[in-house]
């Protein structure tokens, strides 16, 4: 089934402006990142998705090769980011087929919703294995093939090209401190201070490294996860000043812009999209 282009992508960019680069994501097969992915992929750019799921990650990268005829999207199931190895090999193999990873977007995550005392050393580990130390495997995994797309797309570039650029999918919890949030709040922390080091140390190399907030997205796993809470629907219903729940493609529109050549000079920083929502989230 097609998917109408205004429910993942504004009217604001150009066909094209992706052409012969490519994404490699992790939880592609998402709501979040699956829109993030169509959005590349319609403005020209070719897609490797990694997700732990054979059928969902095959399907969701079938489903996004219709958008634009001649893309080529690439699902590699079974590839958990707790696993470097396997990470590395998918790396390896998405480069292989499709020639280059020049975008990367660390977008699997874990969520639940419970307090500390709910939470056993191993739950808390698992959020911070999935989230964190999956970001460092994406980081540790791509930042070669990074480097080698900036030196041969220099930013700024005379013909608009880019390349060299990696977007954690992040969150404002740690901002304020958020209740039964804690393994989540601490694991995006820890994202948002690798995405700095990615900054200051490859910066000079060409690439950018940056991260986008969500904050309260319809239609989202997260979301299903988080408003099951009596606690967390009551606050998300008075907690967005743009009068808005978010939907997908306001984070896929903020993705496109950080990897276009507008985004040139963009690095090191967190681009929230979330209505202002977090100013007045944690009970703030
Ligand atoms: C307390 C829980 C729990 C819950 C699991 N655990 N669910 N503890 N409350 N509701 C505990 C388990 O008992 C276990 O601890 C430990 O967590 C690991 O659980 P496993 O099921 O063995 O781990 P695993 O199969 O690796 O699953 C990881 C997971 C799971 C994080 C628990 O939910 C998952 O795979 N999620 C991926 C998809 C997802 O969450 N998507 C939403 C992302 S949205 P013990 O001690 O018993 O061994 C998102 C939005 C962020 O991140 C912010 C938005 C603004």
């Amino acid at each position: 089934m097609s998917v109408p282009r205004s429910e993942y992508l504004s009217k604001s960019w150009a066909d094209g402006i992706f052409a012969n680069r490519v994404l490699f994501i992790t939880g592609g097969a998402g709501s979040i990142g699956s829109a993030q992915t169509r959005a590349l992929v319609h403005l020209g750019a070719d897609a490797c998705i990694i997700g732990r799921n054979v059928e969902k990650t095959e399907k969701a990268a079938k489903e996004i090769s219709r958008v634009r005829k001649g893309a080529r999207v690439l699902g590699l199931g079974g590839v958990d980011v707790r696993s470097f190895d396997s990470l590395k090999a998918a790396a390896d193999r998405c480069v292989k087929e499709l020639g280059s990873i020049d975008y990367v977007i660390a977008g699997a995550a874990g969520n639940f919703i419970a307090p500390i005392s709910g939470l056993s050393p191993n739950a808390f580990k698992a959020v911070i294995d999935i989230d964190t130390i999956g970001t460092f495997n994406t980081i540790k995994a791509t930042i070669p093939y990074l480097i080698e797309s900036a030196a041969r797309n220099p930013n700024p570039n005379d013909d608009g090209t880019t390349g060299g650029r990696f977007l954690s999918v992040s969150a404002s919890f740690h901002y304020t401190g958020m209740p039964l949030q804690a393994h989540v709040s601490a694991a995006k922390a820890a994202v948002d201070s690798l995405m700095a080091s990615v900054a200051l140390e490859y910066g000079p190399y060409g690439v950018t490294a940056n991260c986008v907030v969500p904050g309260a997205i319809a239609g989202t796993e997260g979301m299903q996860r988080l408003a099951s809470s009596k606690l967390d629907k009551s606050a998300a219903n008075k907690g967005v000043p743009s009068g808005r729940w978010g939907n997908v493609r306001d984070i896929a529109d903020a993705t496109v812009y950080i990897f276009s050549d507008a985004g040139n000079y963009v690095n090191g920083t967190n681009l929230i999209v979330d209505g202002a929502g977090w100013r007045r989230q944690g009970g703030v």
